[in-house]
């Protein structure tokens, strides 16, 4: 079996998805899942692009042991020793320079002819070296750039000292025919392919960034680069969970494997989509809600005979196990907590009372909690950001002939309380008009999305809220709760809270 590494970006390209921003915390959060998950190398921010962004690679860096950490550099000078600020706390120090090499980009981005270009590799990646062996370049838009230009400029890259090419399909633009024989021509016509490491790094915009993924690895690549659900700038990436699970079931084909451990792909993808607040659609492969759901009658009867006759992937393979064990408000300790462990999550002693407490105020509300419900209690445990401003109270008076008023009382970080009351068309609009007035900040509410956590009347709602602050920066924000006006209050909130954090985040470059 070869061994295919995986290199995720979900931080650094995921994070470029629209209407998605981590504040510190929250990359810390997916970080060490990444490392639970076994992810080769994190790519953990643009260290250049913000003070914030250089923090939180820095952080993680200093965090994770198990997974290499890199930081995304231009091929600038600056740059290059800003990642290396960045990364060098690490254990396995890494840098990640690129520079765009097609034809359109030359000539209407960076004003560079071809032999610039090479320049500005040559000494880049020469720069970067003196920092860290571990050099990673990318030819940006390689699909679209001359097959031998892109020869010379992997070439000067690796005569240069550079151990990892990334050959990225950055608008995602080839197929998998393609791409396999652009991996078989430079296996063909570069000195000492085999003496480096070749990745690929796809974007999905005409859906076939995992097919063109595993052509590059059926032609020479040995790294992948990937982010969780795909998330990612335009149409996302591919989607780290489909191609290890590719890897592993049809190894038969690939003769290849990976150092994911599958049963966490569930958790991480839940994480990743609550911090996004980029819900996974049912029908996703892998970890969509559906992914093991039979519906027509001759599967189900198929499927009760012998599950392998329609199911090539059983739950428990990706982290979702089916439980017997029903808990509800008369469940211990014991029983929460074995759960717990069963779907993934081992709590430390002092964290054990408040969210038992946490599961004793949901039992109280809901017959019984589910895995998904127990799943949604650990984000909001582990992943809420009130830290600046939170919901003390509120009251809402619906009439369904006039407007809606609502009262509400929030208390800052510094324990002040802040009172109001508005009207508005709806109860949720009124809810926000008060929420606007107290936070004192104008914003358009660009996205507000509702979703039942399970199936029946007692569900908990968990509601996404993306704002945008008059400079354009976009927060998100999510609420869970049994009621959906408080889960609504709690997302926008959240949103307001996260804004208040990021003053140090304000982007100053852009990839
Ligand atoms: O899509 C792309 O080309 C990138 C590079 C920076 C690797 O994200
Ligand atoms: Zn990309």
């Amino acid at each position: 079996m070869r061994k295919i590494q995986i290199f995720d970006t979900t931080l650094r390209d995921g994070e470029q998805t629209a209407g998605v921003s981590f504040n510190l915390q929250e990359k810390i959060q997916m970080a060490q899942q990444l490392e639970t998950l076994g992810v080769d190398v994190i790519e953990a921010g643009f260290p250049i692009a913000s003070p914030g962004d250089f923090n939180c690679v820095k952080t993680i860096a200093e965090i994770v042991k198990e997974s290499a950490v890199t930081g995304l550099a231009r091929c600038v000078e600056a740059d290059i020793s800003r990642a290396y600020e960045a990364v060098k706390g690490g254990v396995a120090p890494q840098i990640h320079t690129f520079l765009a090499t097609s034809p359109i980009h030359r000539e209407f981005k960076l004003k560079m002819t071809q032999a610039e270009v090479l320049a500005s590799i040559d000494h880049h990646v020469r720069y970067a070296k003196q920092f860290v062996n571990m050099v990673q370049f990318s030819p940006e838009d390689a699909t679209r750039t001359e097959p031998d230009f892109l020869v010379k400029a992997i070439q000067t890259a690796i005569d240069a000292g550079a151990k990892v090419i990334n050959v990225p399909d950055t608008v995602g633009y080839t197929n998998p025919t393609e791409f396999g024989a652009l991996f078989r021509y430079l296996r063909q016509e570069i000195r000492g392919f085999d003496e480096v490491i070749f990745s690929s790094h796809c974007h999905d915009d005409l859906g076939m960034s995992v097919a063109n993924a595993l052509a590059a690895i059926e032609n020479g690549a040995s790294r992948i680069e990937c982010t969780i659900n795909g998330i990612g700038e335009r149409a996302g990436n591919t989607a780290m969970e489909e191609v290890a699970m590719a890897l592993h079931i049809r190894k038969d084909h690939y003769q290849a494997e990976t150092n994911i451990v599958l049963n966490q792909l569930k958790r991480s993808s839940d994480l990743v989509s609550h911090l996004s607040g980029m819900a996974v659609p049912r029908n996703k492969a892998v970890i969509g809600g559906n992914a093991f759901a039979h519906q027509s009658g001759i599967h189900q009867d198929g499927f009760l005979k012998n599950p392998s006759t329609y199911e090539i992937i059983t739950p428990e393979l990706v982290g979702v196990s089916q439980s017997t064990l029903v808990l509800g408000k008369l469940s211990g300790r014991h029983a929460l907590f074995t759960r717990l462990a069963d779907i993934g999550f081992s709590i430390e002693k002092e964290e054990q009372q408040p969210l038992f407490e946490r599961f004793k105020q949901l039992a109280d509300v809901k017959k019984e909690v589910s895995d998904d419900d127990l799943r949604a209690m650990m984000s909001g445990h582990l992943y809420s950001d009130e830290s600046f401003c939170h919901l003390e109270s509120l009251d809402v008076h619906y009439n369904s002939a006039a407007q809606q008023l609502a009262d509400i009382t929030i208390r800052t970080a510094e324990g002040e309380r802040l009172s109001g009351s508005a009207t508005g068309a709806g109860s949720i609009e009124a809810v926000y008009n008060v929420i606007d007035k107290l936070m004192g900040e104008s914003v358009t509410l660009k996205d507000y999305r509702i979703q039942s956590i399970s199936p029946g009347m007692d569900a908990q709602a968990e509601v996404h809220t993306v704002i945008a602050t008059a400079d354009g920066s976009i927060y998100h924000g999510v609420g869970i709760d049994h009621d959906v006006l408080n889960a609504s209050a709690r997302a926008y909130i959240q949103a307001f809270s996260k804004q208040r954090h990021a003053t140090l985040n304000t982007s100053e470059v852009e990839v």
